[in-house]
C-alpha cells in the first residue's frame, strides 16, 4: 500500500464508518439491555400454594416444557416436575406462561427450587408451604399499584422485609391488563423478589379486567367456583374468599350463590373476603350499592371478620355491623382525597400496605406507609 492522498481519504472514511458502527452497536446493546431488564423470562413466581402443593409460573419464549427441580435441602434438589399447562399471552404470541405443579409437599416447610438448565440458577429460590390448622402465620395485603412504579417498588421492598407467607392483592395491579402493562408495571424486580417466595392472590380490578392476560398471569386455587376470577382457599385458621366486582354478583347470580354457600360451609375460625370495589368507602370512588347488599345478606349472617378492598387510592378502616371493611388502595397509583363517614375509624392519604399476624386468639393488623411508618394498628378478635 502506498502512502498517498487516496489511501488517507479511504482511511478517514473507514474510521468514520468504524465510529458509526461502534455508535450503532452501543445503541443496539442499550436497547437490548433495557429490553432484557424488562423481560420476565425465566423469573419464576408462585401461585396457589397449599399445605401440600404449589404452582410455579415461568414465562418463556416457547411451548417447550419447563422443568423445575426442587427439594427441602438447597444443595440437593432431588425432585422434579414439568409444565402441565401453558397459556400464550393474548397480545404477545412469543410469551408462554408455564404452570409447573409441585405436589406431595410437607405443610409448614421450606422448599428450594430452580429452573433446570437455565443460567438464572445462581442460588435456588425458596418458599414455604401453607401452615395447618392451629399454626400462626403472617400475610400482607396491598393494592392499586398500577403505573406508580416508584412507590410500588418502595412498598414491595418493605413487604419483602416482612417475609409474608402469602400476599392478598386487591386489584388494579396494572393500567390496562395488556402484556406490556403487566410486565412494565406489576412484574417489577422488587415485586418479583416477593412473589418468587410467596404466592399472590388477586381480586381483579377494573383496570386489568378489560384484558384476558390477567387469566394468563394468574392461576387461581382449585375451588368449587370453577372460575379463575372468584374462588376460595384456606391457610391455617383463616378462610379466604376472593370475589370479582368485574363479574355480576347481584343476589341470585352464580357468583353470589358460590359466595353464600362458601361462607356457610367453611369451618375455619377466621373469615376474610377480598374484592376490588369497596362496599363502604368515604371519598374517592365512594360506596358500592351491590357490595353493600352482598355484605348485608351474606357477610353479616356468616360472621365475616374482615373485608379487604382497593379501588379508592388511600387507606381507610371502616367498621359496619361488626365487620372491618378496609380500603387498601395505596399501592402506587396517584392518591385520592379520603373523606369521613360515621362508620370511618381511620383514614389516611398515603402509600401503604397492611400486615396481618394471625395468632390463635387474635389477628394483629399493622398498616405501614412507604416510609416504613405505622399509620394504623388494631386487633381483630372474636
Ligand atoms: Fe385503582
Ligand atoms: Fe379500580
Amino acid at each position: 500500500m502506498t502512502f498517498n492522498y487516496q489511501n488517507i481519504k479511504q482511511g478517514k472514511i473507514l474510521k468514520k464508518f468504524e465510529r458509526i458502527f461502534i455508535f450503532l452497536l452501543l445503541i443496539l446493546s442499550n436497547v437490548y439491555l433495557s429490553a432484557a431488564d424488562k423481560n420476565m423470562n425465566y423469573q419464576p413466581y408462585l401461585q396457589s400454594v397449599s399445605e401440600h402443593s404449589a404452582i410455579i409460573m415461568v414465562e418463556s419464549g416457547s411451548s417447550d416444557n419447563i422443568i423445575i427441580e426442587y427439594g427441602e435441602n438447597q444443595t440437593n434438589l432431588n425432585q422434579s416436575s414439568q409444565t402441565y399447562l401453558y397459556k400464550q399471552c393474548v397480545d404477545n404470541k412469543s410469551s408462554f406462561m408455564h404452570r409447573i405443579k409441585l405436589t406431595g409437599l410437607k405443610s409448614n416447610s421450606q422448599y428450594y427450587y430452580h429452573i433446570k438448565n437455565h443460567t438464572n440458577n445462581n442460588a435456588p429460590f425458596s418458599f414455604r408451604t401453607f401452615v395447618s390448622t392451629g399454626t400462626d402465620f403472617d400475610f400482607v395485603c396491598a393494592g392499586d399499584c398500577r403505573s406508580g412504579t416508584k412507590p410500588h417498588s418502595n412498598i414491595a421492598k418493605l413487604i419483602k422485609s416482612y417475609s409474608p407467607l402469602l400476599c392478598m392483592y386487591s386489584g388494579d395491579l396494572c393500567y390496562n391488563g395488556s402484556y406490556s402493562s403487566w410486565i412494565d408495571e406489576f412484574f417489577l424486580p422488587d415485586e418479583m423478589k416477593i412473589i418468587e417466595s410467596a404466592p399472590f392472590y388477586n381480586s381483579i380490578g377494573n383496570h386489568e379486567a378489560g384484558h384476558n392476560n390477567t387469566e394468563i398471569f394468574t392461576e387461581a386455587p382449585e375451588s368449587l367456583s370453577g372460575h379463575w376470577d372468584y374462588y376460595s382457599f384456606d391457610c391455617g385458621d383463616v378462610h379466604f374468599l376472593v370475589l370479582s366486582t368485574e363479574t355480576t354478583i347481584d343476589p341470585g347470580s352464580k357468583q353470589y350463590m358460590f359466595a353464600k354457600t362458601d361462607l356457610e360451609n367453611t369451618k375455619k375460625k377466621w373469615k376474610f373476603v377480598m374484592f376490588h370495589k369497596p362496599a363502604y368507602c368515604a371519598g374517592g370512588h365512594g360506596e358500592d350499592k351491590t357490595m353493600i347488599e352482598v355484605s348485608k345478606k351474606i357477610f353479616v349472617p356468616n360472621k365475616v371478620d374482615c373485608v379487604l378492598t382497593g379501588h379508592s387510592h388511600f387507606y381507610q378502616r371502616n367498621e359496619v355491623n361488626g365487620i372491618k371493611h378496609l380500603v387498601i388502595g395505596g399501592g402506587g397509583a396517584p392518591l385520592y382525597n379520603p373523606k369521613n363517614n360515621n362508620y370511618t375509624k381511620v383514614t389516611k392519604k398515603d402509600y401503604h400496605f397492611a400486615n396481618f399476624e394471625v395468632k390463635s386468639d387474635k389477628i394483629q393488623v399493622t398498616v405501614i406507609n412507604d416510609k416504613n411508618e405505622k399509620i394504623d394498628q388494631f386487633e381483630i378478635k372474636k
